[in-house]
């Protein structure tokens, strides 16, 4: 049996009926564009995730633009965030014409840590972003405290953590947060897509603006903006996907447990904290001779990834950086095992008896 990282079409099997009854509702009443359903998903995304706005846009490195540029960040700025990420959480802070600070992980949790961003606080900082990588909400305490000092934007990058919370508080709940609705995400879109979700109503009017072209009215522009609406018909099959993402997040939990049980003592397990809530977007393992064990998995038909194989500090778009012990050691180790929520418990489980046996070979 083989085992798949993603299988979007069965995904999308079961909604079929429901995304054809959504696409011939939008095709029936043509606006294409900012339509009903965007305010809709809007109102039901700010429900579910328990937060006060929420805007949507084209995609999740748009909502870290969006979010950037309503703070005004720009040239002559720096913003504090992690080198492992995807790179696009760098990228939105350069495009903007601010100079992106990478600060070192902590080894357990792969968050940045509150120390690491007081070390790296200049004049010149506006903004921290931490990474709520593969669904593991990052601890913000003391990031919160030091973006309050400073009087620092502190904008989550929660594209991988739709749902995630840390004692009861969602991420993207603190100051501003921005979300993905990529396929590869627990949420997503048939296509890109992505959304801010914010605490001030102003500046929710702000962000739809800006995700406009700066338009105050139809042939007013009141800021340089950008066009990055979310299509009405993207709107209108998440609607069908949002009824379906908790039973998804449920399969997925069921699949981490089964490897957190399964796997103990043959790798480097992710950690699983009490007082969290975590999505698993991706199941993240570390082991020392990890391109041996993804390519023995591969043999076996069982596809694992690796999230991310080069950190952003390391890609040539960003060169010179300091080296950054921890997220280098960490990059060189991981690998994620197939958790989605397509993935069988059998499926899982032949893939936990898979990862063990040939742990057991290369270590032995
Ligand atoms: C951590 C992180 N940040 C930002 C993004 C960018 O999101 P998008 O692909 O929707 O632009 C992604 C998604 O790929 C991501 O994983």
């Amino acid at each position: 049996m083989s085992v798949p990282y993603l299988d979007l079409p069965a995904q999308h099997h079961p909604l079929r009926d429901r995304l054809h009854e959504a696409l011939d509702r939008v095709l029936d009443h043509g606006h294409f564009i900012l339509g009903p359903e965007v305010g809709l998903l809007e109102e039901r995304l700010a429900e579910y995730l328990g937060v006060e706005h929420v805007v949507t846009c084209n995609s999740g490195t748009d909502a870290l633009l969006l979010a950037l540029m309503a703070r005004c960040i720009g040239p002559g700025h720096e913003v504090i965030t992690v080198a492992h990420s995807f790179v696009a959480t760098a990228n939105a802070i350069s495009l903007v014409g601010a100079r992106p600070v990478f600060v070192d992980l902590d080894a357990d949790t792969m968050c940045l840590a509150a120390e690491g961003v007081a070390r790296a606080i200049t004049p010149r900082t506006r903004a921290v972003v931490p990474v709520h990588l593969n669904g593991f909400p990052c601890e913000l305490t003391g990031v919160e405290a030091l973006c309050r000092e400073h009087g620092l934007a502190l904008i989550e990058d929660c594209a991988q953590a739709i749902g995630a919370s840390r004692r009861g508080v969602p991420v993207g709940s603190l100051d501003l947060g921005c979300f993905s609705l990529h396929p590869l995400k627990a949420l997503s879109a048939v296509g890109d897509g992505g959304f801010v979700t914010l605490r001030s109503g102003e500046e929710a009017a702000r962000l739809r603006r800006l995700r406009n072209h700066g338009l105050v009215d139809r042939d007013t522009c009141g800021a340089v903006g950008l066009n990055s609406r979310l299509d009405t018909l993207q709107a209108a099959f998440l609607l069908v996907k949002l009824d379906a993402l908790d039973e998804a997040l449920a399969r997925r939990r069921e699949n981490a447990a089964l490897y957190l049980r399964e796997l103990a003592g043959a790798v480097t397990l992710p950690v699983d904290e009490e007082d969290v809530v975590q999505t698993w977007s991706a199941f993240v393992v570390r082991h020392a001779r990890r391109d041996r064990l993804v390519a023995a998995l591969a043999e076996r038909g069982i596809d694992a990834k690796i999230h991310y194989p080069v950190a952003i500090h390391r890609q040539p778009a960003y060169q010179p950086q300091p080296a950054l012990a921890v997220t280098e050691r960490v990059t060189a180790e991981i690998l994620s095992l197939p958790v989605a929520a397509e993935v069988s418990l059998e499926q899982a489980e032949e893939v936990a008896s898979a990862v063990r046996a040939i742990v057991a070979e290369i270590d032995g």
